[in-house]
């Protein structure tokens, strides 16, 4: 898809999701967060959900964590704009309380018409419930993080600790800043790969 169109239709689902009433909290919400960045990204991250300060500027990681985010980016020479960075949710839940699965399952088709719109190399959940809806029944994030896998139609995902939950534990922040710095040598790796072979991939399967 050529970049005009992209940028079209990812407009026109921010449009969309504006105006979204799926679930209960389009009452409790501010702002949506639908998400942003390049449309031609090869990465896409995927957090958790909006908190109060992406609720109030409809900009996603623009807080605390944000700025972890923004740390971790450049630590790898990247910036914010050379990625997408979206939540499973597109609206606050109150007092950050972790999302319901209805509320994930309600969102999920348009965060599903962003990977497809754009096209990533990887997506890049960050933290737990990312994770979990990525990869569904296969391990904690403790276990899965800094390991790639495969999916037929989305083809990688790499899971990593959520720069939340790393800010303020010193373990946690060590290995995401390792972590982080496996993504370019992954993002080669990627590339390498013929893709024929991929799609013959059936399975999910540890890379
Ligand atoms: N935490 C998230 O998961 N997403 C944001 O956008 C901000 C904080």
């Amino acid at each position: 898809m050529r970049l005009e169109e992209k940028q079209k239709k990812l407009a026109q689902l921010r449009q969309e999701i504006s105006k979204c009433q799926k679930c209960p909290l389009a009452k409790s919400r501010s702002r949506t967060v639908p998400g942003e960045g390049d449309p031609n990204a090869q990465i896409i991250f995927i957090g958790e959900a909006p908190g109060f300060n992406e609720d109030q500027q409809g900009i996603p990681f623009c807080g605390a964590a944000g700025k972890f985010l923004d740390e971790l980016l450049e630590s790898i020479e990247m910036k914010r704009q050379d990625v997408f960075i979206a939540n499973t949710l597109k609206c606050r839940p109150p007092e950050n309380r972790d999302p319901e699965p209805e509320e994930k399952a309600a969102c999920q088709p348009y965060l599903d018409q962003q990977i497809e719109i754009i096209g990533p190399e990887i997506i890049i959940t960050l933290g737990k419930h990312s994770t979990e809806t990525f990869l569904p029944g296969v391990g904690g994030i403790t276990k899965l993080r800094a390991k790639l896998f495969r999916r037929p139609g989305i083809r990688y995902i790499f899971p990593l600790y959520h720069p939340a939950a790393a800010l303020h534990n010193g373990n946690l922040r060590d290995t995401l800043i390792q972590d982080f710095k496996k993504i370019p040598d992954v993002l080669k790796k990627i590339k390498a790969e013929a893709k024929p072979a991929l799609e013959k991939e059936q399975n999910l399967t540890l890379f």
